[in-house]
């Protein structure tokens, strides 16, 4: 069925395409604000030890049962145990909640880069400057409008081969310049405070929420428990070395995050001397941050800070197609609409649900759910709730159902498969239950049963 989608990953390398989904926002924007957030260097540790233990041992599987199959996550799951269509169904839902509030931040990006382009970067250095920004009820809206309207077109035309080719330049630049603003950004008076922050794991800051969150934002950005590395593997060749594929994703995916974190973590010390407050930060660490560095720089800086949120668009637009993509795919598959009908019925819902996200920050802040607004809220629903619960169902279906073995032969068509006994243990023992019990403990702390 796959074939006669318009696939934008069928005519290019697999490492490319995956690697465009997997780095975007969630390296460069959200890592460092959930790292400054849950403790730096303990939450660097436990991200590190997820991705090299579970995060490989899931996307091997899903990357495995995509090209068994040849088929994406509805049809895939389907195809090898009638029992488990609904997997397929719950692991559509995920991209379709990340998808709006993405665009939101998307539409920040592109209101930055236009900050930076018009000559404004100084104002930007004020406290109350993004506040302000995403306070508004309109601005925000339309940059959102922008951003979400340029991923459409880009989805609609099936021109994402240029960008994803595109991307084989942007993206080694954009590694370069993060590398450089790191540098400055390390080398800031007081910023050491922040790299001992940031590298030392400090023990007593560990809970199961550190964990939680890690576990969260590692699926977030390697793009597991969303169907997605299922659809990559249906277009993968069976010749092309699975193991290593997998290697080089992770290896990219994360050293963009560590990067990320070392930009912006110790300049939140050389700013504001690490006080709480400023580490809470969230959604906003990056846009607060990221400003005073360039600033720090002088012109130069702000030359700088123009081609950087460039680049920083351009990778969230390569993982915003690969979302809208897969929406669109799903839908396509599922009611048999046309590529037109169904990329604007996407566009329009998008739309309207990404809207309480922006709106959320200002004129609906009064609205609380869980004690998040509305953007907050659809990021720990999908990442705290689904993707978790997507996680554990596929490591049992994987696991008991279809066996690791099924999955490790398919690996070892094109791969020697080093690492498949710890693949094994993670998939059938470690991770489902870690999975319960982080899952479990922190549900009863945001419904306030417990607290931890
Ligand atoms: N992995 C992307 C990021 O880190 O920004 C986000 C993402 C893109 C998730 C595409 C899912 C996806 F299908």
């Amino acid at each position: 069925m796959h074939h006669t989608r318009n696939s934008f990953s069928s005519k290019i390398g697999f490492v490319l395409a995956a690697a465009g989904s997997a780095v975007g926002l969630g390296n460069i924007w959200r890592f460092p604000y959930l790292a400054a957030k849950y403790g730096g260097g303990i939450f660097l540790l436990v991200y590190l030890i997820l991705v090299v233990s579970f995060g490989f041992s899931l996307m091997v599987a899903e990357i495995a049962i995509g090209r068994k199959t040849g088929l994406s996550a509805v049809g895939a799951f389907r195809a090898l145990d009638k029992r488990f269509s609904f997997l397929g169904y719950l692991t559509s839902i995920v991209p379709m909640i990340i998808f709006p509030y993405y665009c939101v931040i998307g539409g920040w990006v592109a209101k930055y880069l236009a900050v930076y382009l018009t000559g404004q970067g100084a104002q930007a250095v004020e406290d109350t400057f993004f506040k302000g920004f995403i306070s508004q009820p309109v601005e925000p809206v339309l940059w959102l409008c922008v951003f979400v309207g340029v991923t459409a077109v880009i989805v609609f035309f099936g021109v994402q081969k240029g960008i994803e080719k595109a991307s084989r330049v942007m993206m080694p630049v954009l590694v370069v310049l993060s590398v450089l603003v790191s540098l400055y950004s390390v080398t800031r008076p007081g910023a050491l405070e922040g790299i001992k922050y940031y590298l030392i794991p400090d023990f007593s800051r560990f809970s199961p929420l550190t964990v939680l969150a890690a576990m969260g934002q590692m699926f977030y950005s390697m793009s597991l428990a969303m169907g997605i590395m299922v659809t990559y593997g249906s277009y993968m060749k069976k010749d092309s070395d699975l193991e290593k594929a997998v290697s080089q994703i992770e290896l990219f995916d994360t050293g963009m995050a560590f990067i990320a974190g070392l930009m912006i973590i110790p300049a939140v010390f050389a700013h504001s001397d690490g006080d709480a407050t400023a580490l809470n930060a969230g959604a906003s660490l990056m846009f607060v941050t990221l400003p005073k560095v360039f600033a720090d720089a002088g012109a130069l800086g702000y030359a700088f800070g123009a081609v950087f949120f460039l680049l920083v668009l351009f990778a969230a637009l390569t993982s915003s197609v690969s979302l809208m993509e897969t929406v669109v795919s799903i839908l396509q598959d599922k009611f048999h609409w046309n590529r037109k009908r169904t990329c604007l019925l996407v566009l329009i819902a998008c739309l309207i649900i990404a809207l309480p996200s922006s709106l959320g920050w200002g004129v609906w802040s009064g609205v609380v759910l869980l004690g998040r607004n509305f953007q907050d809220f659809f990021d720990f629903i999908s990442n705290s709730v689904l993707m978790p619960i997507v996680a554990f169902i596929t490591c049992l279906f994987v696991g008991y159902v279809m066996g690791t073995k099924t999955v490790a032969e398919e690996v070892r068509i094109s791969s020697k498969f080093r690492r498949e006994r710890l693949f094994t243990v993670m998939i059938k023992f470690v991770a489902p239950v870690c999975i319960v019990l982080i899952l479990v403990s922190s549900l009863l702390d945001a419904l306030h049963i417990i607290t931890i």
